[in-house]
């Protein structure tokens, strides 16, 4: 047996997390009937489960994609105000899948995408520490006790940062620094930047645990190579049959 949720998310419908909700809306059949119940658990390969009236089966074909992702796109899959996807910049993959985590609408950089949702929940899960590097520029000269505050944590709204890595890449009346933290709240970086009285110009991602963007150009996308995707697995514990 297992739960409903999980197979919907190792099928690559989902994230466990969007599962969940998916459940909660009423779009799940298991065997002709709708379960709301959390927990549900199924029988695979036994019992029918259906997602939006489609049936859902298990396969192995499990794809990773990396993409630069350009300002001015939005990682939701569906955006009310009908702004551009990163979706509509994957031409010719005709798998279902979705972004790992988000980056905001004026935030480039590496973005993770694939129909694995064990791999999407893990890396996205504060547990398994999986840093994110990224590139900004900042107004202003930003000196040592401001960058020391980085280090060791600020308190936003949400509540205390937990420490990140920070280096100063270059400074003057716009400063580039380079900052790893291991957590993916909402606009983070931007947050901590302007709590400490520089505000963020333009913001990158560079690296995702051991994935890096390279020279990849911005818009464009990549397949995974066996080796990242083996590393990355690692980077959150992750086994195939665990
Ligand atoms: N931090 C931010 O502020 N924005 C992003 O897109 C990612 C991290």
């Amino acid at each position: 047996m297992e739960r409903l949720h999980k197979y919907l998310a190792r099928a690559g419908m989902a994230s466990r997390r969007q599962a969940e909700n998916m459940i909660k809306e009423g779009r799940v059949k298991v065997n002709g009937i709708v379960v709301k119940e959390m927990g549900s658990q199924i029988e695979p390969g036994l019992d029918e489960v259906r997602l939006d009236n489609k049936e859902v089966v298990l396969r192995d074909d499990k794809i990773y994609i990396l993409l630069n992702k350009p300002t001015q796109v939005v990682t939701t899959l569906d955006d009310p105000q009908k702004r551009k996807k990163v979706i509509d910049l994957l031409k010719g993959i005709n798998e279902r899948v979705y972004p790992v985590g988000r980056l905001d609408f004026n935030t480039e950089g590496l973005l993770l995408l694939t129909n694995d949702g064990e791999l999407a929940y893990r890396l996205t899960h504060p547990k398994y520490k999986v840093d994110k590097v990224y590139i900004a520029d900042v107004k202003g000269n930003m000196r040592e006790p401001a960058i020391t505050k980085l280090r060791i944590g600020i308190i936003l709204e949400d509540g205390p940062t937990m420490p990140a890595q920070v280096r100063k890449l270059k400074q003057g009346n716009i400063t580039t620094i380079e900052i790893a933290i291991h957590e993916g709240r909402n606009r983070q970086v931007r947050r901590m930047c302007e709590a400490v009285g520089h505000p963020v110009l333009s913001l990158k991602r560079v690296k995702f645990g051991p994935l890096k963007l390279g020279d990849l150009p911005v818009g464009a996308y990549r397949y995974l190579e066996l080796q990242e995707i083996m590393d990355i697995k690692e980077a959150c514990s992750y086994q195939r049959d665990d």
